[in-house]
C-alpha cells in the first residue's frame, strides 16, 4: 500500500507580470484576442465540466463511449504498467476510468489549474491507496517541459478530449513532438474531435442554455483580476462561428455597445459590434491527424472511432 499523500510540483509560473504584458498585448491588437487559456479560472473549468453535460456537446461523451466500447484493445495495443501522464488532468475523472484498464505503475496529472488537480487528487487517492501519484501545475500551452522528479521509465502520454484542437495545427505538431519526446519511449492516447456537419457543430459551441456563452465571458472576470481591466460581463455577447477553410470553429466576443476598457494607464475602445477572439477549436479528418502524428514522429498509430465519426482516439508509439 501507498499511503503518501501524492507529491505535488509547482512548475515555476510565468511572473504576473509576464502574463499582465502577454494579455495587454492581445487586447491592444486589431482584432483583439485573449489566449483561450485564460478561460480557465476555477469558475471556468467549472462551467467546463457543466458544457461536458451539454446535449449538444458530445465530444466527452463520445470520447468516453469509445474508451468504454474499445479499452481492452486499447490496452493490449499500448501495454499496461506504464507511468500515466494525464495533461489538462482536470478533475482527473477521464484517467482514473482508464486505471483498471491500463493498469499503471505511476499516475502523473498536469494541468494549469493548481487548486482543481489538487483536491482531484486528494479525493483520488483515497479510491486509489496503492497508486503512486503526483500532481504537476504547469501551464504548457507554449512547451510541454516537464518537470524534474517525475518516473523516469516509459510514459504513456494521455491527451483527451481533443484538447489538441485547441492549437492551431502548425503548434499542435510541434506539441505533438514534445510529447513523444517527453514519453521517454512510450506512448500516446489522445482523443480528437472530428469533423462534422454543421448543426452538430455549431451548438455544440452555443448552447441552447448558455453554459458556453457563460464560459465565454467568464474570460472577461479573469482579464479583469488578472491585468486589473474594468470589463464588464454584460457588455458583452458570445459568437461561434465555423471557419470552414480553416476546419475550425472560433469563439468570439462580442460588444453590444461602445465599450472603453482602461487599466494601468493604457485602454482600448471597442465600438458597439467589436470583437474579442478568445478560442479556435479544430476539427480533423481522420487522416489528416494521422498525418499530424507521423510528422511529429509517433509511429504504429491506430485509431477507434464511434459509428458516427464524430470523434476519434488515437494510439501511437514513441
Ligand atoms: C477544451 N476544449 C477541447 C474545448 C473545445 O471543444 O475546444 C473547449 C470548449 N470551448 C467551448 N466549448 C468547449
Amino acid at each position: 500500500m501507498h499511503k503518501q499523500a501524492p507529491n505535488f510540483i509547482e512548475a515555476p509560473a510565468a511572473a504576473p507580470a509576464h502574463h499582465a504584458a502577454e494579455l495587454a498585448a492581445g487586447l491592444l491588437q486589431q482584432p483583439a484576442c485573449v489566449a483561450p487559456k485564460h478561460l480557465y479560472d476555477p469558475l471556468g473549468c467549472r462551467l467546463f465540466e457543466a458544457i461536458t453535460e451539454l446535449p449538444e456537446y458530445a465530444a466527452t461523451r463520445t470520447e468516453a463511449a469509445i474508451l468504454a466500447a474499445h479499452g481492452e484493445d486499447v490496452a493490449r495495443v499500448l501495454g499496461t504498467g506504464l507511468a500515466l501522464v494525464d495533461l489538462g488532468a482536470g478533475n482527473c475523472a477521464k484517467a482514473a476510468s482508464l486505471f483498471p484498464l491500463l493498469q499503471p505503475s505511476h499516475y502523473v496529472a498536469v494541468d494549469i489549474a493548481a487548486g482543481f488537480i489538487r483536491e482531484a487528487l486528494s479525493a483520488l487517492r483515497l479510491r486509489h491507496p496503492g497508486l503512486p501519484m503526483t500532481g504537476v501545475a504547469l501551464d504548457f500551452s507554449q512547451a510541454l517541459a516537464l518537470p524534474a522528479g517525475l518516473p523516469t521509465g516509459p510514459r504513456l502520454m494521455f491527451y483527451p478530449g481533443s484538447s489538441i484542437g485547441n492549437f492551431e495545427p502548425a503548434h499542435a505538431q510541434r506539441f505533438l513532438r514534445q510529447a513523444r519526446e517527453q514519453s521517454l519511449g512510450g506512448a500516446l492516447l489522445i482523443g480528437v474531435d472530428l469533423v462534422k456537419p454543421l448543426e452538430l457543430l455549431l451548438p455544440a459551441y452555443d448552447d441552447a442554455l448558455g453554459v458556453t456563452a457563460a464560459f465565454n465571458r467568464n474570460l472577461l472576470l479573469n482579464v479583469n483580476r488578472q491585468l486589473g481591466t474594468d470589463f464588464d460581463p454584460a457588455d458583452w455577447a458570445h459568437l461561434a462561428c465555423f471557419d470552414a477553410a480553416a476546419s475550425r470553429i472560433e469563439m468570439h466576443l462580442r460588444a453590444v455597445r461602445d465599450v472603453t476598457v482602461r487599466w494601468d494607464g493604457e485602454r482600448r475602445d471597442f465600438p458597439a459590434g467589436a470583437t474579442i477572439h478568445t478560442e479556435n477549436s479544430y476539427k480533423y479528418r481522420i487522416e489528416q491527424f494521422d498525418a499530424l502524428l507521423h510528422a511529429a514522429g509517433w509511429s504504429d498509430t491506430r485509431c477507434w472511432t464511434d459509428e458516427h465519426q464524430g470523434f476519434a482516439v488515437f494510439a501511437a508509439r514513441g
